[in-house]
């Protein structure tokens, strides 16, 4: 959480600087900061608790100019949001200024050992004792410095250093979270994520841990800790700057959702035709093994919630587990050199999956990603890595990165089932081949197309439904899966309360809760389930509650207590695509008729790089 950048260039830092913090906003904002070195040879620093608009408008007053600076975007983890807590963090003495993300555990003892020497502190993050220590050791070079302050530290960090002493360069090194370097005509940059940096370049170097990066406006210099250079070589990103922005919709998430056909299309050539992720699909040899572990968090997790169900199906595999990455990671699990555990994440930082991915690997497991962030964490560590082709996804609650997953997994459990041999050579008896599978995902975007044509007949059904203070989902098999991704969407963007059930298991305890006027979603896609599922859907019913059934509409007769959004026909293992479009469009109209931010929701950060 928390997003960083700096510059250093020909050009005035400020409103690069505010600019590409509103890029990284999403990674937190309850407060912001900026530091520029400015002609008096000082310092200024503008810090201001609440949104970058707050900032920008304390910028009016206090007009700040430089050709070096750093930024901040906050998540607050140690000390409340307020001015003073916020960063850029400044030594007593005046001299170094640091952007920081990510948590330093040992900051309670560094601190005390500081104050002992006479330092004062005035904050009450970790982060103010990166500033302090830095002060502390600085003896005129300040690279050397950062050295001694990084070898330090406990906890991760990326960390943005700047020297009065040291007008022309800008200091970076990070540990377990993310940092990347651009490089400009103009200037050169360190920034937590390339939105940042995409309007001015789109070659960036990805700073790998413990890695030094010496700044200056047209050369930029990499180390290790002993202050030996380093050779790198920057990447091109493909992305389209236009990509990141909102292109005249009122939201980013109502533009994600928008863009999920073409997302799909992208994704699903990416898996079948000549490049990367069918290459790397093809090195795998599903045959070896004899578990397979999907470990994620949040959304993601859902993916391969959803996934299981996909992958127990099609391969038969004697073993196929979901866990959450948070217990995973702790959890001891039984895995060797036969397990092949499967980690899912968007952004490829998120903390808790690359310690499940860390602790799979030290088990002796084969480790294979689905990311969407080129050069993240967890896409350089696993030892195979599938790309997801979302594009850069800004808003906090994920769509078309989740459904960009989605396809990736049924992909690679068709070509695992095939690879396993159970699939037929022909279709029949209510098997599928390989070739019929995989028209059926192909066919996905267009249906994803059929779907977003029903928009207005979505708003209007959600528009009603703002009043809600608590929303059920229940679903069957697969559908389950998906009825905790649109339960978690409509949380965490709507703030109404949610929970989802598989239906059979309302009646053991829920069913409680459901009194007049109560809303249950029911998504019912499995054929042979359907019954089972509207059955759930009359008991409710008959308590007294709504029910809007999304799915299967065959025989089904709308009424007063009884809303139907039909989707079109699929193969039920490949519905949650067309599931959860209808789900996130229903939270969106939710939450934009209660007129919530909707892109950075209360509490919440798209990267969650703490534990
Ligand atoms: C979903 O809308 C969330 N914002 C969140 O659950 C997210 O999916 C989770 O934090 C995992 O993030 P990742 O995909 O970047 O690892």
């Amino acid at each position: 959480m928390c997003g960083i950048i700096g510059y250093v260039g020909k050009e005035n830092a400020v409103p690069i600087i505010v600019e590409g913090l509103k890029k990284l906003e999403y990674r937190g904002y309850d407060s912001a900061g900026i530091a520029v070195y400015s002609e008096s040879g000082f310092f200024d620093v503008v810090k201001q608790k609440g949104r970058l608009t707050a900032l920008d408008a304390r910028l009016a007053d206090f007009p700040a100019k430089g050709f070096m600076g750093i930024g901040h975007t906050r998540w607050a983890t140690h000390g409340e949001p307020s001015d003073i807590n916020s960063h850029p963090h400044v030594g007593n003495q005046n001299k170094i200024a640091v952007v920081h993300n990510g948590i330093i555990e040992n900051y309670k003892q560094l601190k005390e050992r500081l104050e002992k020497k006479g330092v004062k502190f005035i904050s009450e993050t970790d982060s103010e004792v990166i500033a302090q220590l830095a002060e502390y050791y600085y003896d005129g070079n300040i690279m050397e410095t950062v050295g001694k302050v990084a070898n330090r530290l406990e906890g991760s960090f990326a960390l943005g250093i700047m020297c009065v002493d040291d007008p022309g360069t800008l200091i970076a090194v990070k540990k377990d979270n993310p940092l990347i370097i651009g490089v400009s005509g103009h200037g050169n940059f360190i920034a937590s994520d390339v939105p940042a940096v995409l309007k001015h370049t789109n070659k960036v170097y990805y700073l790998d841990d413990k890695e030094i990066t010496v700044l200056k406006k047209d050369t930029v210099q990499f180390f290790n800790m002993d202050k030996e250079p380093l050779m790198k070589s920057p990447e091109t990103i493909t992305w389209n700057p236009l990509n990141a922005e909102k292109g005249g919709y009122p939201h980013f998430m109502l533009k994600e959702i928008i863009e999920q056909p073409k997302v799909l299309r992208d994704t699903i050539s990416s898996a079948l035709s000549d490049n990367e992720n069918k290459t790397v699909i093809r090195r795998i040899d599903i045959t070896k093994f004899n578990k397979i572990v999907i470990t994620a968090c949040g959304s993601a997790y859902n993916a391969g919630f959803a996934a299981k169900y996909v992958f127990e199906r099609l391969c038969r595999f004697p073993a196929v587990e979901v866990e959450l990455a948070s217990e995973f990671r702790y959890r001891d699990a039984v895995i060797d050199d036969k397990t092949l555990v499967i980690l899912i994440s968007q952004s490829g930082e998120t903390a808790d999956t690359i310690a499940a991915m860390r602790e799979a690997k030290s088990g002796g497991a084969v480790t294979l990603s689905i990311v969407n962030v080129v050069g993240s964490t967890i896409a350089k560590e696993a030892d195979f890595c599938l790309f997801t082709a979302a594009g850069p996804e800004i808003a906090v609650a994920t769509t078309k990165a989740f459904s960009a997953q989605l396809v990736l997994l049924y992909i690679l459990a068709v070509r695992f089932a095939d690879r396993l041999g159970k699939l037929p050579e022909t279709a029949g008896g209510g098997t599928e081949t390989e070739d019929g599978l995989l028209k059926e995902i192909e066919a996905l975007p267009d249906k994803a197309e059929s779907i977003l044509e029903q928009i207005d007949s979505i708003q209007k059904y959600a528009s009603a439904c703002v009043g809600y203070k608590s929303i059920f989902f229940i679903g069957r098999n697969i559908d389950y899966a998906i009825a905790l991704e649109g339960s978690l969407k409509l949380k965490e963007i709507s703030y109404i309360h949610s929970e989802a059930y598989a239906g059979g298991e309302l009646k053991h305890g829920t069913i409680s809760l459901i009194e007049e006027n109560t809303l249950v979603v029911a998504i019912s896609n499995c054929k042979r389930l359907h019954g089972k599922l509207m059955s759930n859907a009359e008991q409710v019913i008959s308590r007294g509650a709504k029910v809007l059934l999304i799915g299967n509409s065959a025989g089904v007769k709308p009424d007063d207590k009884l809303s139907v959004i039909g989707l079109p026909e699929s193969c039920e293992l490949f519905s949650p695509s067309l599931s959860v479009i209808v789900l996130q469009l229903f939270s969106y109209y939710v939450a934009a008729n209660k007129g919530l931010d909707i892109d950075k929701p209360r509490n919440l950060a798209k990267s969650v790089t703490v534990e």
